[in-house]
């Protein structure tokens, strides 16, 4: 979908834009514009894109008054949270006006009788956790990112991360958004109550549109009991093979519903190693999981550990590592986060970052097909993830790729291939990173034309004139 029609963001616009939100609400600032124009794509972007005006509301009314007077005048708008997206959702494609919801950062509630929790989007991601932990309520949502994320980009992307086979994605814990519509209108989907089927799910189609179709100015979350007791198991595996063997079994035979599985293949682990100064017990492992389970009561909890930890010997591993206390867990999942954050500290280069989703059965064969696809690229990965959700993150390196080569070029081909791949084995492009500007190319391999047909229309019936974060998600 394009718009050729665009307008320039003008002095007069600026005028009319501190108008609505203040001198303090808007800035032409080139630096502060270039900083508010990127996320955490990794490798970045071909070309350099910057808004021409960056604004901060700090209520409904004024993003109301901006998306109408955007509407009015055709100016593209980018919605902002924290930039910690890694598909380019909040970059500017268009130039025009980037929407930092930083200064909506309220937890506006917390409800008891109904569990609930009432916040603005620009929230952190861990606030809301604490928010809720202060009144004994578990607020589920656990984003890799959520020490600085903001909630209304979780909500935009449908953040995944670590504790989906248990509670689900961010999807699953929002039960009402209130959201601007490209031409201003203010609309309030869902509310405090967990069943509704008065009208389409608009709360199911807003999530995870990366900010296409509406701004969320208003989310409320469900709210759980806290678990009072959690206990992580790390679990060298001799084979990747028998590591992805294992995860189905921890439910089926195992009894247990975990609240992570989370994978690292022996590559990753060698990457955190020669990064830190960590040493990581049998890490000449072929893969590593982490098992988490949480609960209500010490005594099942410690009998649940040990049959799945029994499960694990029988099934290969390695030897079973229990972390009960907080510091024993933190360090299990330092090794995981710093698989991630290596890549962003080192200075290697990165082909590609990759987030792809394939059904629990077919991970073997995908990560088994694997080198031989990215030799013919010339690439090598490593690979880890959300092993459960069979979502697993490949982070392509190149091999051999002379410095003079363009990246950019080389890693088109390859995913083609690969997503073709991905496809075949009944998967999909992206489990929880988005589309966004840097996978858009590549819908066309998995929806067909209806799908993508239905897209586009539902895009115009949102915004017929497009000027709600042009060129993401909607081919
Ligand atoms: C993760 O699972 O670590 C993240 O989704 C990937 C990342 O932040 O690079
Ligand atoms: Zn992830």
């Amino acid at each position: 979908m394009t718009n050729a029609a665009y307008f320039k963001v003008t002095e007069k616009t600026i005028a009319d834009l501190i108008d609505m939100l203040g001198q303090s609400g808007v800035t032409a600032d080139r630096e502060k514009r270039a900083a508010y124009s990127i996320d955490e794509t990794i490798p970045r972007f071909e070309r350099e894109y910057v808004a021409d005006a960056v604004c901060f509301p700090e209520n409904t009314e004024q993003v109301s008054m901006v998306m109408k007077y955007a509407n009015e005048h055709l100016i593209p708008v980018t919605p902002r949270g924290a930039g910690t997206g890694l598909s380019g959702g909040a970059v500017p494609s268009r130039g025009g006006i980037v929407m930092s919801m930083e200064r909506m950062n309220a937890i506006l509630e917390i409800d008891h009788a109904n569990r609930t929790l009432t916040t603005e989007p620009g929230a952190v991601t861990a606030e809301v956790t604490k928010a809720a932990r202060e009144h004994g309520m578990f607020y589920a949502g656990d984003p890799c990112s959520g020490d600085i994320s903001f909630i209304g980009g979780n909500v935009a992307e449908n953040a995944g991360g670590n504790k989906v086979i248990k509670y689900g994605a961010t999807g699953a814990h929002v039960l009402g958004l209130e959201a601007v519509l490209p031409d201003g209108s203010v609309v309030m989907f869902g509310g405090k109550r967990r069943k509704d089927v008065t009208s389409y799910d608009f709360i199911h189609l807003i999530v995870g549109s990366e900010g296409t179709l509406g701004i969320v100015t208003k989310i409320i979350l469900n709210l759980i009991p806290y678990p009072k007791c959690v206990t992580d198991l790390l679990v060298p595996m001799p084979s990747v093979e028998a590591a992805v063997k294992l995860v189905p079994l921890i439910t089926t035979e195992g009894g247990v519903i975990p609240s992570s599985v989370e994978f690292m293949d022996r590559k990753s682990i060698r990457n955190v190693e020669d990064y830190t100064s960590l040493r990581i017990p049998h890490s000449d492992a072929a893969a590593f999981l982490i098992i988490q389970m949480d609960g209500m009561d010490r005594r099942q909890l410690w009998s649940d550990a040990e049959r799945i930890g029994d499960l694990c010997v029988r099934n290969g591993a390695v030897e079973v590592f229990v972390a009960e206390d907080r510091n024993a867990r933190d360090r299990v999942w330092r090794i995981r986060k710093l698989v991630a954050e290596e890549e962003w500290t080192n200075a290697m280069p990165i082909l590609s970052k990759e987030d792809i989703v394939v059904p629990v059965s077919e991970i073997s064969k995908f990560l088994d097909r694997l080198p031989e696809i990215l030799a013919r690229h010339r690439a090598i990965c490593n690979a880890y993830g959300h092993i459960a959700d069979g979502n697993i993150h490949i982070t392509v390196f190149p091999d051999g790729i002379g410095e003079d080569e363009n990246l950019h070029e080389l890693a088109h081909p390859m995913r083609r291939e690969l997503y073709a791949f991905v496809k075949e084995l009944g998967g999909t492009l992206s489990g929880e990173h988005g589309v966004g500007l840097k996978r858009k190319q590549y819908t066309d391999i998995f929806l067909n034309e209806a799908q993508i047909e239905l897209m586009k229309r539902v895009k115009a019936a949102f915004d017929p004139n497009n000027i709600l974060n042009p060129d993401k998600l909607v081919p």
